[in-house]
């Protein structure tokens, strides 16, 4: 195996690693913009291989996608194609203008500082027609308050993907300080190469934290809360409202911007 990041460096094994085959997030996502009267034009923030991004356009959506990852980037216009594609830094982008700004699976835990959480919704206000709506869906960083079942252990997987097994072996850490959740994960192979650490952090974003950065960028919460969603078990299903409270380990997100 190479070094870097092996699932962003092989979307395909990605998508083997987390297959989807539902469209559940997008499916949720297309019900949360429905819901609250979304117009077309959506900007996927963190798109990944583009699976829901082209979900959204196959609703009807007028979609771009956009990822630092040109290699996401590349498979997403090759294998999920209609939404335009595009470079960009969440941290801060300037692509348009747009009725919804998506970010689906904890992409938006990718701004660990306070910096880097105003440089996104600054430029998710920028992006958005007055009434817009922003749609994410993350981690809940409440959820690690009191409990550890999610960081006593390693959690260890395993899969194959073009005659190859793939072994996972993840663990998750509290870095206090910087208030993140830090995941090392180590893949091995049965080919022979050496093991694989990889890193990642995601910020550990508590609700009322999430509340008052939207306040401070003219944002109204309209929901808030850990569940039903695409990624919570039992998992969302069509028709379900959302919930009420912020207790488990994923958060969901709508919140619009105000028009004045
Ligand atoms: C966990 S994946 C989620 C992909 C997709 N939204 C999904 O739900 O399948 C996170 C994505 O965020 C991208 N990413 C990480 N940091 C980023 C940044 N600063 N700006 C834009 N994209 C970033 C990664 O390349 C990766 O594709």
């Amino acid at each position: 195996m190479t070094g870097g990041n092996l699932l962003t460096d092989h979307p395909a094994l990605y998508e083997a690693r987390f297959p989807a085959p539902e469209r559940l997030a997008a499916r949720w996502t297309e019900d949360c913009l429905r819901r609250h009267g979304a117009g077309p034009r959506v900007l996927d923030m963190g798109c990944g291989t583009g699976r829901d991004a082209a979900h959204l356009h196959g609703a009807g959506r007028t979609v771009t996608g956009a990822d630092l990852s040109e290699t996401m980037l590349a498979h997403a216009r090759a294998h999920h194609p209609g939404p335009r594609y595009v470079r960009a830094d969440l941290h801060g982008f300037d692509l348009g203008s747009f009725d919804a700004v998506v970010c689906l699976d904890s992409s938006l835990l990718y701004c660990h500082t306070n910096d880097q959480l105003d440089g996104f919704l600054a430029s998710c206000r920028h992006a958005l027609t007055p009434g817009g709506l922003l749609v994410a869906e993350l981690r809940n960083g409440a959820y690690f308050l009191g409990r550890t079942d999610l960081l006593d252990r390693p959690a260890v997987d395993a899969f194959t993907w073009q005659g190859r097994t793939y072994r996972s072996r993840t663990t998750l850490t509290v870095d206090r300080t910087a208030q993140l959740l830090r995941r090392t994960r180590v893949w091995t192979t049965d080919d022979g190469s050496p093991p694989l650490p990889q890193h990642s952090a995601w910020r550990l974003l508590f609700p009322h934290e999430l509340r008052h950065f939207l306040a401070a960028h003219g944002f109204e919460v309209l929901e808030l809360h850990d569940g039903p969603g695409p990624r919570t078990e039992p998992p969302w299903q069509a028709g379900e409202p959302p919930g009420t409270t912020t207790d488990g380990d994923r958060l969901h997100l709508v919140a619009r911007l105000h028009t004045h």
